[in-house]
């Protein structure tokens, strides 16, 4: 098999991106990602998906090298977000008679996108196209998996799902491209943090998804970014589900806000009871410096979070309410919560983190603790008793 060979006649000809410091302007890429785009040969040829529109050179000559002159006759547009879809106009210039395949979403955002309308093929639920040679593609509509228009593509024959972003990860690929050719344990945390910040909103549509293919003999998870799943398929499909379930595995993170140190010394104590009480697992973050994005995984990770923030201009700490913004726009349905705050003249940081409790629908484990100025042995005594009711709750002693 050529080195780009997948599975018989499916070669992978996507990219890698280790220079945009931002996926989405927004999340931070220590490792790079992938955008990966797939070739499909029989008697026609078919690509899915495409890539960034400032690797579409690489692209192109990642085609060139498996098929030649040869033309490409449809692209299946699985998802239509830009980082998949803006090197579409330069692919119809090099394949003018390349007819775009997508549902009536998908072409609808073509148009708006591009300027694309003709030369398009729509497609619904269940509808298949036939490439010759037995390669027989069936789509299946998976909206709102994050965007409304996605859709897998099933290649029942070799037992392919090409999967859009769905068990996707951040983080290039130093190489391999099969979960067999690469170290897979450096995308586990990956995975958790690309759920969280881009897929993590909607866990129902994803569990739907889940129901859909859950009927299909999956051998290959081909998706549009991280390796291309083989052997461990049931562990990314184990992880998609827990995640899109919002369960939480037993631990505690700690994400707190602080000016001058006091309520650092809060979280301080509260973590330090937590050990004590035997709990092992606790990430504890100061939201000036953490990464959002690392910390929105480990809020998704674990099943109890902790909370504190100072009061400032009679607001919470702006990291801390940045935090609790996004963990109320991915509407994660519970935590075992507990919450802290400090004041210097007037309190507000506590009443805002009831009015997010109150919001979002957790009960929290424990009344919170508010303490006024600074920190204090005797102030600490407080944090250590919200510790022992969150860790009696994480031990099931209550
Ligand atoms: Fe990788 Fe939703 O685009």
């Amino acid at each position: 098999m050529a080195i780009t060979e997948i599975r018989p006649g499916i070669h992978y000809v996507g990219v890698n991106d280790r220079t945009t410091t931002r996926f989405e302007g927004l999340w931070p890429l220590p490792i790079g990602v992938s955008y990966n785009s797939y070739l499909v040969v029989g008697e026609q040829v078919a690509l899915i998906d495409t890539v960034e529109e400032s690797f579409g050179s690489r692209l192109f000559e990642n085609i060139r090298e498996v098929i030649g002159d040869r033309k490409i006759d449809y692209l299946v547009v699985n998802h239509m977000e830009p980082d998949h879809s803006s090197s579409i106009a330069a692919l119809r210039l090099r394949y003018p008679d390349l007819k775009i395949v997508g549902n009536a979403k998908t072409l609808q955002m073509i148009g708006g996108y591009y300027g694309i309308d003709a030369g398009t093929l729509e497609v619904k639920e269940g509808d298949t196209l036939d490439l010759g040679a037995g390669k027989l593609l069936t789509f299946h509509l998976i909206p709102m998996v994050h965007w409304p228009e996605t859709m897998v593509t099933w290649y029942a024959a070799e037992g392919v799902i090409f999967s859009g972003d769905a068990f996707g990860t951040f983080g290039a690929l130093d190489g391999g491209i099969t979960d067999s050719e690469v170290e897979v344990d450096r995308y586990w945390d990956e995975m958790r943090r690309y759920y969280a910040c881009i897929v993590g909103k909607y866990g129902a549509p994803v569990q739907k998804a889940l129901q859909k293919v859950g009927g299909l003999e999956i051998r290959t998870i081909c998706p549009t970014h991280g390796p291309v799943w083989q052997e461990r398929i049931g562990e990314v499909v184990a992880l998609y589900d827990r995640m899109s379930r919002y369960e939480g595995e037993p631990g505690a993170v700690i994400a707190y806000g602080s000016m001058y140190g006091n309520t650092e010394q809060m979280a301080e104590r509260i973590a330090r009871e937590l050990a004590e009480q035997g709990i092992r697992q606790i990430r504890v973050y100061n939201l000036s410096y953490a990464d959002p994005s690392v910390v929105l995984r480990d809020v998704f990770r674990y099943d109890t979070l902790i909370v504190g923030s100072p009061t400032y201009n009679g607001e919470l700490f702006p990291p801390v309410e940045q935090l609790l913004r996004r963990i109320e726009a991915r509407c994660i349905p519970q935590r075992r919560f507990a919450y802290f705050g400090s004041f210097t003249w007037a309190g507000a940081a506590v009443r805002r983190m009831k009015e997010f409790t109150e919001r979002v629908k957790w009960e929290p484990v424990c009344p919170p603790v508010e303490m006024k100025q600074g920190y204090s042995t005797a102030n600490g005594e407080p944090c250590r008793q919200l510790a022992e009711a969150v860790a009696a709750a994480m031990n099931g002693n209550v």
